[in-house]
């Protein structure tokens, strides 16, 4: 894994070490790594949803794990960002059954309508599309998750509404 230059504030607060212990609670003393996944959703919440190295080497040594353990599970589920996200992030499905009811037309238009390309970020710091793999709602392609939530059934209008909705800070991102 590529150690990016951006810098992280990393703030373990009590109520966040609290849940990790939770988490960790779950499973035997020489099991704590099993915790591993739910415990980066948490900490990449508190954190701008974001987990830089040096957070993930927090969370190895919370779990008694090598940082190269924390890395492999980063780095390879698509739900955990390595750099600064824009707010609202548009990921969109772009398997092929999502592709086929028109997925990348829908991120041409989106990116068209923001002014950027995938993977890059408004300059308001608001907004970034972004591909991911089959997020398992096919039958109501296209798709996208938007923070903890899925919009489906996706048209130009709904895009539209979206990023309207966004603007006028109408969307919850998060279940909890
Ligand atoms: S192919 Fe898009 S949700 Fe499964």
């Amino acid at each position: 894994m590529e150690r990016t230059n951006y810098k992280q504030e990393i703030n373990m607060t009590q109520p966040l070490m609290n849940r990790i212990n939770e988490l960790m609670s779950h499973y035997p003393a020489d099991k704590k790594k099993s915790a591993l996944l739910p415990i980066l959703h948490e900490v990449q919440d508190a954190h701008e949803n974001w987990l830089s190295a040096e957070l993930m080497d927090k969370v190895a040594e919370i779990l008694e794990i090598l940082p190269i353990e924390v890395y492999e599970v980063v780095s390879f589920y698509s739900m955990y960002n390595q750099r600064p996200i824009g707010k609202f992030m548009f990921e969109f499905c772009h398997t092929s059954p999502c592709c086929l009811k028109g997925t990348e037309d829908l991120m041409d238009y989106t990116c068209g309508k923001l002014g950027v390309k995938v993977g890059e970020i408004t300059s308001d710091g608001l907004f970034e599309v972004k591909g991911v793999e089959c997020l398992g709602a096919c039958g109501y392609a296209p798709m996208m998750q938007l923070g903890d939530f899925y919009k489906e059934n996706l048209t130009e209008d709904k895009i539209d509404q979206l990023i309207a909705d966004c603007r006028d800070d109408k969307i919850i991102l998060h279940d909890k």
